[in-house]
């Protein structure tokens, strides 16, 4: 189904502490507000609009670089002012869901998305929402005053489901002089049914510093580890030199190709593009394309590189073996982990070269050609 996004982020974020706008500061190195962006449009969302303060703006924009649909705009002096400026700044039918979500909850799943929305089919508004565990008390001077039942008490989480025309017009019926806590309270006043769906610790909102802490934990384990592995062949064919895992080899053949026939990087790439299920090298630079004759295999591998980097990504180790009777191998193979290590911009020790003999068996045996073959291990967002 269909919806848009609301994200706000323009307060000021004092509870956080200092270190910055606390939905511009980096979790897992990705901006607070990025995580939740991205993680809406992944769940769906046609379209965010991003509630923003004037001093944020800019930073929050360079946070927000390179996803799908989104615009930015100011919010206001409290919560409710802000949500109010982006339900303005909406633009999609009156019956069409909003997502209307804390910036400092960086850690939705598509999961919380699907629920809201099929909730919000029989309700006018779905939020999540978790049960009190702890015994509540009411006290004050740090004296307890009473025990509180915490029978049928929530806590509200966002993101919370509305249709755009009913939170806009519950917004506009909502005469104060209290600050509603919630958008989901708004609705409530306005005489609205609100349905709750399962709350997630994860969708904690970060408040105080040392909640910072516990999203580094959490981001942590919202990563996974995929392994990819590539294979490549050549023929040997007329030379004095060739080129292997991006170092050029004097030798008494060539390896014949359309590129620089580096058997070795071709594989890597390979390995690389099947960890993240981005297709193959062929796929990304056709043979067919006159502009990779003669092409350096580095930029491939670089490539290749760049699109894990680009989903968030980050290459753990790669493994390369070399399948030949000749040339040999062994005294070229610290330039070769060297060579890779530059292109990837990895430490050396994450970079492994072998290199084998089939016996005299098979084509490569026969020396009619070399094999290589790659794994890769790649840690990305789950
Ligand atoms: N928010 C907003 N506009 C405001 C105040 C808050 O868009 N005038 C947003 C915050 O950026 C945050 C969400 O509402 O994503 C929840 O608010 P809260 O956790 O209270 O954040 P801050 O108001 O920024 O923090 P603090 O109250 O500690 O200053
Ligand atoms: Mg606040």
């Amino acid at each position: 189904m269909s919806f848009t996004g609301l994200i706000v982020a323009a307060g000021s974020g004092l509870r956080a502490g200092p270190g910055g706008p606390k939905t511009l500061r980096a979790v897992a190195g990705r901006p607070v507000l990025r995580w939740s962006a991205e993680a809406l449009l992944a769940a769906g969302a046609r379209e965010l609009v991003v509630a923003v303060s004037d001093e944020t703006r800019d930073a929050a924009e360079a946070a927000l670089a390179g996803l799908g649909a989104w615009r930015t705009v100011l919010g206001g002096a409290t919560r409710a002012l802000s949500v109010q400026a982006g339900l303005a700044a909406i633009d999609a039918p009156d019956d069409e869901p909003v997502l209307i979500h804390d910036a400092a909850r960086p850690f939705l799943e598509a999961r919380h998305v699907a629920e809201l929305l099929s909730a919000l089919e029989s309700a006018d508004g779905a939020v999540p929402a978790l049960p009190v565990a702890d015994t509540l008390k009411r006290a004050r001077d740090e004296r307890v005053e009473a025990t509180v039942p915490r029978d049928g008490l929530f806590r509200a989480q966002t993101p919370q489901a509305f249709r755009v025309a009913q939170i806009r017009s519950a917004y506009a019926a909502w005469a104060g002089p209290d600050e509603p806590t919630d958008d989901a309270a708004v609705v409530e006043r306005a005489g609205g049914r609100i349905a709750l769906t399962a709350g997630d610790p994860r969708l904690m909102k970060l408040t105080y510093p040392e909640d910072f802490a516990m999203a580094e934990l959490l981001a942590g384990a919202a990563r996974i580890v995929r392994v990819g592995q590539g294979i490549d062949a050549h023929r040997f064919g007329p030379g004095d030199r060739l080129w292997l895992c991006g170092v050029e080899i004097a030798h008494d053949q060539g390896l014949v190709g359309h590129s620089d026939a580096d058997a070795g990087l071709h594989a890597l790439t390979d390995a690389l593009l099947g960890a993240v299920g981005d297709g193959d090298i062929g796929q990304h630079f056709p043979p067919s394309d006159p502009q990779w004759r003669g092409a350096s295999s580095d930029r491939f591998l670089r490539h290749a590189a760049e699109r894990i980097a680009g989903r968030g990504g980050r290459i753990l180790a790669v493994d390369v073996t070399l399948v030949c009777e000749r040339p040999r191998i062994g005294p070229h193979r610290d330039a070769m982990r060297a060579r890779i290590a530059e292109i990837l911009d990895l430490p050396l020790d994450r970079i492994s070269v072998k290199a084998t003999t089939t016996e005299g068996m098979g084509f490569t045996g026969r020396g009619e050609g070399l094999l290589a073959q790659a794994v890769a291990t790649v840690e990305t967002p789950a």
